[in-house]
This record gives C-alpha cells, sequence and structure tokens, in this order.
C-alpha cells in the first residue's frame, strides 16, 4: 500500500495540492482509476457509435433486395468489422470500464492495484480501434469471413487481416493486463471487515470475468497466430491443401468465443445485481446463490463451444455433448433470474430510468436466453445454423442485454460520476424509444432465419423483403434513440442539471447508494487511510 505514490490516490479532494498535468496530458497520463474509467466509458461510446454506423449501413443494404447501397464485397466486411467492434472496441472496454469506476469504490481501495499499468492497459485501445477502422481501406480490404475470421477465406484476404490480428492482438493484452489489475485490486486491496462474500456482487462478476479473460485471451491469440503463419510464413494450420483443417480454426476459436459471450454478459449481471435491490428497497436475495451460479456459469463456459459448430460432422456422442451441456447453463442462469425477480417480490418498486433499464434487460435478456435453449437443441440448430435466426438471438442477449444493463448502470452510477443528476425526462424517452426500436429491429429477425434467410449475404430472395424493411426502420430508430442517451449524459458532465445529493438513491432501510449488497460494513465515499 505504501508503494502507491501519494498523488495517485487523486480525485478524491486532494486536487488543491496536485500538481498533476492539465490539459490532454492529463488524460494521457492519468493514473486515476476514475479518469481511467472515463477514458474507457468515452472510448467505448465512441466506437459503439463506429459499430452502429456500420450496422446500419448493413440495414440500408438489407432494407431491399437488389439494393447496392455498397460493394458486395464492403458488405461482407462490414459485417465482420461491426462485429469485431461492438465486442472488442465497445461492449469489452464499458465493461471495464465500470470496473475502473466502481470497484474501488464499492470495496474500500484507494485505487486500482497497478495504477500505471491501468493508464497502458487503457493507451493500448485506441491504437487497435485505428487498425480495426483502416483495415476497411487498406490493398485487398479487410477480414470478410464474419467476427470470427474462419479460413480458408481469412488465408487468402487482403493485407487488412493482417491490420485485424494485430489488433486483435493488442486488445488481447489490454484485456489480460485489465484482468490481472482488477484480480490483484479484489483480493489485494480490500478494506478491512470486506470479506469476499461480502463484497456487492459487481465486483464478483467481474472477478470471475477476469479469471475467464486470463484463461481465454491467449486462446484467441494464438488462434489469430496461426492464421498469420498460415498467411506469411509456409504454416499449414487450417489449410487443407498443406495437411491442415480448417475445422481446427473453428474449435480453437469457439473455446475462446463461448466464455467470451459470459466475459460479455457476466460484469451487466453484476449491475443489476446492483440496481434491482436500490429500486426495489430490498436487499437482494440469495446472494451466496449469486456468486455460486456466476461460477457455475462460468466454469460450464468451458465445455460447450461447439455448439457453435453443430454443422462441421461431429460424431453423434460429440453432438449429444455439447447439446446437454449447452442446456445445463439454463440452470445457473434460471438461479440468478429467480433470485432477481425475488428480489424484487412485494418490495417498495419506483421506476426510475435505471429500474427501467435493469427491467428491460431481465424480460428481454431472458427471451434471448430462452432462443438460445432453441438454438442448443441440436437438430434444430442444424437447421437454423447461420440463418437471421441465430442473429436476433444473440443481439437479444448483448444488446438487450449487456448494452441495456450498461445504460441502467449509467444513469444509476451518473449523479455520483458527475455530481448531477440526469434529467429523468430524457432518461425515460431514451429507455422507451431503445426499447420499441430494438424490438422492431430485431425481433422479426427470428421470423426471417425461421424463414430460412442467411445471414451475411447484401441480398436475398424478394419473400424476405417486408420483415427486412421493419427491422431496417427499427434498426434506424435505435440508433438515433441513441442520440437521447448522448444529451442526457453531456447534460450531466456539463452540470446542467439538479445537484445531485450525497445519496441520490434513497433506500428503505441503511442502503447505501452504491447498494452492496448485503450491506457491507461500510461504503467509502473516500478511502480509508491505511498506513
Ligand atoms: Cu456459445
Amino acid at each position: 500500500m505504501s508503494s502507491i505514490p501519494h498523488d495517485h490516490v487523486a480525485g478524491h479532494g486532494h486536487d488543491a495540492h496536485d500538481h498533476r498535468p492539465s490539459g490532454i496530458m492529463r488524460w494521457v497520463t492519468t493514473t486515476n482509476h476514475k479518469d481511467i474509467g472515463t477514458l474507457y466509458l468515452w472510448f467505448s461510446f465512441t466506437m459503439f457509435l463506429v459499430g452502429g454506423v456500420m450496422a446500419l449501413t448493413i440495414r440500408a443494404e438489407l432494407f431491399q433486395p437488389g439494393l447496392q447501397v455498397v460493394h458486395p464485397e464492403f458488405f461482407n466486411q462490414l459485417t465482420s468489422l461491426h462485429g469485431l467492434i461492438m465486442v472488442f472496441g465497445a461492449i469489452m472496454p464499458a465493461a471495464v470500464g465500470f470496473a475502473n469506476w466502481m470497484i474501488p469504490l464499492l470495496i474500500g481501495a484507494p485505487d486500482m492495484a497497478f495504477a500505471r499499468m491501468n493508464n497502458w492497459s487503457f493507451w493500448l485501445l485506441p491504437p487497435a480501434a485505428i487498425l480495426l477502422i483502416t483495415s476497411l481501406f487498406v490493398p485487398g480490404g479487410s477480414v470478410s469471413a464474419g467476427w470470427t475470421m474462419y479460413p480458408p477465406l481469412t488465408i487468402e484476404a487482403g493485407m487488412g487481416m493482417d491490420l485485424v490480428i494485430f489488433a486483435v492482438h493488442i486488445m488481447g493484452a489490454s484485456s489480460i493486463m485489465g484482468s490481472i489489475n482488477i484480480i490483484t485490486t479484489i483480493l489485494n486491496l480490500r478494506a478491512p471487515g470486506m470479506t469476499l462474500m461480502k463484497m456487492p456482487l459487481f465486483c464478483w462478476t467481474w472477478l470471475i470475468t477476469a479469471y475467464l479473460l486470463i484463461a481465454v485471451m491467449p486462446v484467441l491469440a494464438g488462434a489469430v497466430t496461426m492464421l498469420l503463419t498460415d498467411r506469411h510464413f509456409g504454416t499449414s494450420f487450417f489449410n487443407a491443401a498443406g495437411g491442415g483443417d480448417p475445422v481446427l480454426f473453428q474449435h480453437i476459436f469457439w473455446f475462446f468465443g463461448h466464455p467470451e459471450v459470459y466475459i460479455i454478459i457476466l460484469p451487466a449481471f453484476g449491475i443489476i445485481s446492483e440496481i434491482l435491490p436500490v429500486y426495489s428497497r430490498k436487499p437482494l436475495f440469495g446472494y451466496a446463490s449469486m456468486v455460486y451460479a456466476v461460477a457455475g456459469i462460468a466454469i460450464l463456459s468451458f465445455i460447450v463451444w461447439a455448439h457453435h459448430m453443430f454443422t462441421v460432422g461431429m460424431p453423434t456422442a460429440g453432438l449429444l455433448f455439447y447439446m446437454y451441456a449447452t442446456m445445463l447453463i439454463a440452470v445457473p442462469t434460471g438461479v440468478k433470474v429467480f433470485n432477481w425477480l425475488a428480489t424484487m417480490w412485494k418490495g417498495s418498486i419506483t421506476f426510475e430510468t435505471p429500474m427501467l433499464f435493469a427491467l428491460g434487460f431481465l424480460f428481454l435478456f431472458t427471451m434471448g436466453g430462452f432462443t438460445g435453449l432453441v438454438c442448443a437443441i441440436m437438430p434444430v440448430d442444424i437447421q437454423i445454423h447461420d440463418t437471421y435466426y441465430v442473429v436476433a438471438h444473440f443481439h437479444y442477449v448483448m444488446v438487450a442485454g449487456s448494452l441495456f444493463a450498461f445504460f441502467g448502470g449509467v444513469y444509476h452510477w451518473i449523479p455520483k460520476w458527475t455530481g448531477t443528476m440526469y434529467s429523468e425526462k430524457i432518461g425515460q424517452w431514451h429507455f422507451w424509444l431503445s426499447l420499441v426500436f430494438f424490438n422492431v429491429a430485431f425481433f422479426p429477425q427470428h421470423f426471417l432465419g425461421l424463414a430460412g434467410m442467411p445471414r451475411r449475404i447484401p441480398d436475398y430472395a424478394t419473400q424476405f423483403t417486408d420483415w427486412n424493411m421493419v427491422s431496417s426502420i427499427g434498426a434506424f430508430g435505435f440508433g438515433l434513440s441513441q442520440l437521447v442517451f448522448l444529451w442526457a449524459v453531456i447534460k450531466c458532465v456539463r452540470g446542467d442539471g439538479e445537484k445531485a445529493p450525497a445519496k441520490p438513491w434513497e433506500g428503505a432501510t441503511t442502503l447505501e447508494w452504491t447498494l452492496p449488497s448485503p450491506v457491507p460494513y461500510h461504503t467509502f465515499e473516500t478511502p480509508p487511510v491505511v498506513k
């Protein structure tokens, strides 16, 4: 503890004595967890807009069959980059931003354990984002095989593919450093009395997520490195002509890719578990079972990867194993949904914006979970593999899941972050517009998929036109609705609004406004002085 220099504990009212740089250099050199959390969140929102513009270009192209808004080859690259940018640029950095802001506050730590590495973890991301975006515009273009980068297409792809591989390496390094920081902070810097089983659930979900990241990011790095050597150094890991096997890539990729799904959703679970108790005015129901459920989901996530590859020609025993293992995940997930409902049961519920997003999450994520079960049924999946049904499924999980939880988290904590209350009116508009347009955009994709419309194609048979039009209208509505969110956030940042009280969310009991559940020893507005 004493090794943390004093000015690295800035941001807790020492500003007058601080000699930290100002202007842009403040952000480049900052080692303060709050500053770095802010950087992560703004970076994530920027990437969300970049990936969103790509999504809207995709939806414009798909508005009607026969349109040529973009070249078909470029369309394929857009679907790939949309996925990569949303997963690695928008969702994951947002979760790390929440971790940076809230974990030290929730466990009573003065800052993250490795404050300077924290700065480096963030500043690796902008160059990676630039590599991803410029990959679209170099000779030969970028990856056009989806965000999963399946060979053999990616062995033959243009130079942009090399930029994508480099970007994946950089983002992986950033994630691993972030994870080491989070694990060390949680295990070593908790305030006296804050035992692991007293930690707010958000810290638990991130602790487990960080272990998942450390376990699977190197696997992805290995996969893309083998891809790189296949491309340039004469190896044939995935090249059948040289004795390799393209299916091997799918196995390695999804050994990373399925746990990645939980890397994306577990921090969102944590945020929901912080929000629901506050606006229900009851402690979280079944705290310990929540921790075990998260751990159970994480462990199971390692043994289900081949459910993404039911059509590659696996032995029946393999198909059955992956089907049943996948269905097993519904058990701990059910425990969590039950506990969230039980938390609200007979609570004194109010419906401020964070609660609305949490309820939206609960309903829509559960629906995404159910369509996940549909996809897990192997004979069904063989029919709907690579159709829009799967696209609908994972957008319910990732957009209505992670994204709604993050929106809820921002509204819940932004009074704390900026000192200004958000406008409830703007927040409610943002929620209802997002809820309606999200469903208009993605619900029809279930019908399209069941009717047989394949994903990742710029044109389609005419019978799919109607629902595609509806979906495109919904997507543009959803995209524009996010400007309402930007407006709400900018108002808070500029201090344009009611001044936030010390505890903006009054609980019925002694609940602190960050509401760790169960109510801990104490929640720290300012960190205790540790000698
Ligand atoms: Cu999976």
